[in-house]
């Protein structure tokens, strides 16, 4: 590991040529990371926290990165769905080892529209979607033999029948206000670029860029 982190001189994160826009930023990374051949960049913790405060973390795949943020499929009523409906903001934190990077993502949360969840639902392959059905992600089970048996109840249920999304089951975008770029460098002075965006008349908005110390 560490003979393939020397192979590569670490890129140097520079404020004056960082693109005005953090969305251009993460996508040219998340490229990069692809084409490094890492496996599932895709994942990241996102963290969420209940109304009384109380944090809780978990990983997750996203899906779809856009202008209006990222967007993560998952079980509205799982306990990340349940914690996201009470207070709806999350962080959620990408950790990119082969180029030693990292990026934040902080902002608000929205329910992904029914369209868009029902698209990405019908793409997955059917045994995920049973899978779906049959779990009430979050809730406590007596035994693994309990989750056997509602999939294979699951299974007959739909034989020979559509299987459409569960109406408890799809999208949140997480609607970013900040971003952070870390990117590691030698001696431990690694580069942080913060954007934090800000709101401009009629409904625009732009990004201020600042550097942070590591
Ligand atoms: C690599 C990986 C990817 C995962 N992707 C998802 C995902 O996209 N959606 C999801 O609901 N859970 C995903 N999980 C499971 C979650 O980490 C978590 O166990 C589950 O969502 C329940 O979390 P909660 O009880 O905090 O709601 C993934 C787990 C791993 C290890």
């Amino acid at each position: 590991m560490n003979e393939e982190r020397t192979e590569r001189a670490a890129p140097e994160l520079r404020k004056s040529r960082s693109p005005g826009n953090p969305t251009v930023l993460f996508d040219e990374w998340f490229r990069e990371e692809e084409e490094a051949g890492t496996e599932a960049p895709e994942a990241a913790t996102m963290a969420t926290a209940s109304k009384e405060g109380v944090p809780s973390a978990r990983v997750v795949l996203v899906k779809r990165r856009d202008e209006r943020g990222v967007v993560f499929f998952t079980n509205y009523e799982s306990r990340k769905g349940r914690e996201l409906e009470e207070n709806p903001r999350a962080a959620i934190v990408f950790h990119w080892r082969r180029l030693e990077r990292q990026v934040r993502i902080e902002g608000s949360v929205v329910r992904a529209s029914a369209e868009e969840s029902d698209e990405y639902f019908d793409s997955r392959p059917r045994d995920s979607r049973l899978g779906a059905w049959a779990s009430k992600q979050s809730r406590r089970i007596s035994n693994r033999a309990f989750l056997e048996r509602k999939f294979e109840e699951t299974k007959r249920r739909f034989e020979g029948r559509e299987l459409t999304r569960p109406p408890y089951w799809g999208g949140y975008r997480i609607e970013p206000e900040r971003y952070e770029f870390w990117q590691g460098r030698p001696h431990r002075l690694h580069d942080r670029l913060v954007y934090t965006r800000r709101e401009e008349s009629g409904g625009k908005a732009s990004w201020l860029v600042e550097r942070l110390s590591p």
